[in-house]
């Protein structure tokens, strides 16, 4: 056996832990949040078009007049901006405007914002802070915790990016007020997604108040999101690298990212997972794991968000089947889902693991119960 010469001895990484602020005006009381975490004056502010307008030029305004150096940096809306050439673009222009390793980044706006700027904050002299400001409901309940950054290749997404945690993740719940309802369900699903694998009250509780939520009812949607973001940082905190505990996030995933890919994108993330979460529900009752009655209460609350088989349709068996093939989280060839035993419990294989290897053909006969 080869011995090594020399060994490097790291000391055992200091428990890093991070605050999670949720609640209305969080943004005007940003002295409380904000003073403790920069290190220097100079923060970036990284955004979309759409949010730069709507709330993150304002806020770059109130900070420059209060002293801090402020660089604005925004791009165009839309997964495409999760390139290269906008990692490049971003990079260079803190270069230019002599960012250093004290400086602060703010990723202020969606999953897509969330995702870029954490992977830049990683890169950018080998590490900065970052904060996140997610003013999607899908970054509030689900991008922005637990540190997954990424940007896109032209073979595939997220396939580059590193774990990189912020120093705080700040949810502003009246950042919600601009966002359209389509927006507003598409990140409901991901808190639906925990509650199915984690906490059967809390999905009770939102089926039973899904008009209110929708409504945007403060108080409900922030004890949804709250509860949510609750559970995923939980996980993250067992198992930040995804080596088992954290793959129950990927309910509904794996039919849900074959449908995103065939979509060619234009679905967006949460109604493709919603499809996942119905045909992998299907599933999991076909495996003799969840009992009808719990299946028919999936099916009720993804109806009442008009998430139908019918959406299904556009696509054939053995296209989604194919897709499923080359997702991030097989080995081996072997297609890998997560199955519920029950609303709030995800099914484990004897030897504890929580990803179970799928045979095509039990895909093929869910998919067939909707007529695929
Ligand atoms: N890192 C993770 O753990 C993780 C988890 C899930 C998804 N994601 C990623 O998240 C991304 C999707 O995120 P998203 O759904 O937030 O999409 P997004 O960031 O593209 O935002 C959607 C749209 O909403 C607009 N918008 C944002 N905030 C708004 C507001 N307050 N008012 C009005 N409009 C607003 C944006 O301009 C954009 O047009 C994907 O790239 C996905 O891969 C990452």
């Amino acid at each position: 056996m080869l011995k090594p010469q020399i060994s490097v001895e790291l000391p055992a990484k200091n428990a890093y832990n991070y605050p999670i602020y949720i609640g209305q005006n969080l943004l005007d009381e940003y002295t409380d949040w904000l003073s403790p975490l920069i290190p220097g004056k100079k923060i970036v502010i990284i955004t979309d078009e759409v949010v730069c307008k709507l709330h993150a030029r304002n806020f770059a305004a109130i900070l420059e007049k209060s002293g801090y150096d402020v660089l604005l940096l925004s791009f165009a809306p839309g997964e495409e901006s999760k390139s290269y050439d906008k990692f490049v673009y971003l990079l260079d222009e803190m270069l230019k405007h002599k960012c250093d390793r004290h400086s602060l980044c703010i990723a202020f706006g969606g999953g897509v914002v969330g995702d870029i700027t954490g992977f830049v904050a990683a890169c950018f002299m080998r590490g900065i802070k970052y904060i996140q400001i997610p003013t999607t409901a899908l970054s509030m309940i689900d991008s922005s915790v637990g540190g997954k950054t990424a940007i896109n290749s032209e073979h595939g997404k997220n396939l580059i990016g590193a774990f990189y945690q912020p120093v705080a993740v700040i949810m502003d719940t009246n950042l919600i007020d601009s966002l359209p309802k389509d927006q507003l369900i598409n990140g409901l699903i991901e808190a639906i997604k925990i509650f199915l694998t984690s906490d059967s009250e809390y999905f009770n509780y939102t089926l039973t108040n899904l008009g209110d939520i929708v409504s945007k009812d403060y108080t409900k949607l922030t004890k949804v999101i709250q509860r949510a973001v609750e559970l995923k940082a939980d996980v993250v905190a067992k198992d930040e690298k995804e080596e088992n505990l954290r793959m129950i996030l990927n309910c509904g995933h794996t039919i849900g990212h074959a449908i995103e890919k065939l979509s060619e994108y234009k679905m967006a993330h949460g109604y493709a997972v919603a499809l996942g979460i119905l045909v992998e529900a299907k599933i999991s009752f076909l495996s003799g794991l969840l009992n009808h009655e719990q299946y028919v209460l999936i099916e009720q609350i993804l109806t009442k968000l008009d998430i139908t088989a019918k959406h299904l349709k556009h696509f054939k068996a053995s296209d989604i089947v194919a897709a499923t093939l080359i997702d991030k989280k097989n080995k081996a060839g072997n297609i890998y889902m997560i199955l519920l035993a029950s609303i709030g419990k995800v099914s484990q294989s004897h030897d504890g693991k929580f990803a179970t290897i799928i045979a095509p053909d039990i895909i093929f006969q869910a998919l067939s119960t909707f007529g695929l």
